[in-house]
């Protein structure tokens, strides 16, 4: 049984990580796009995206085709928006809670500081279900460093276990 990696990214760091994590697991990845894009520049990118986490939105997405019968183990992978998940997360479980039902779930986030333990609580919570392993990358792209890439391969080979 095969793993799927679930994840929004805005900037690229949470992409830079699904796809690291991808190769080493032998992962299959999912990006959820919303249909209408989150401003990536200026101060509205943190007004309007630290509103639409705060409020709890389920943005809609753009159509994709997966078979999640497929997963045993699904990683979900978000930026920190205001202590919680990048709502686009919301989405995808909301529309696929029946289907993602007894899974083995992991996640990992990307944040600048601080507030990923909350938003892992909030997962959680949306999921009914615990996470069985969370991990925490600080900018791992934008900040890259042999140390942030070697935890990103040690996660990786976590994921096979
Ligand atoms: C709307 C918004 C809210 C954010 N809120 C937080 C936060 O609460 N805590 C934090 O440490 N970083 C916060 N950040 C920074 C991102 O979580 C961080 O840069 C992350 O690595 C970006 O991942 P991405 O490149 O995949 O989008 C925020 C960024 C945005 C755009």
């Amino acid at each position: 049984m095969k793993t799927l990696i679930v994840y929004y990214s805005l900037d690229g760091n949470t992409e830079y990580v699904a796809n690291k994590i991808a190769v080493i697991a032998e992962a299959d990845t999912l990006r959820l796009l919303p249909k209408k894009a989150y401003k990536d520049k200026g101060v509205s990118k943190f007004l309007w995206g630290g509103k639409s986490a705060v409020m709890g939105e389920s943005p809609a997405l753009e159509p994709y085709d997966i078979d999640l019968a497929k997963y045993e183990t699904v990683v979900f992978g978000f930026p920190v928006w205001a202590s919680r998940f990048a709502p686009p997360l919301r989405t995808f479980i909301q529309d696929n809670f029946d289907s993602l039902k007894g899974k083995r779930f992991l996640s990992f986030a990307c944040q600048s500081g601080s507030g990923a333990e909350k938003a892992f609580a909030k997962l959680e919570e949306l999921l009914e279900a615990s996470l069985k392993k969370t991990v925490v990358f600080i900018d791992p792209k934008d900040k890259a460093s042999k140390e942030k890439d070697e935890k990103i391969s040690q996660f990786g080979e976590s994921m096979k276990a």
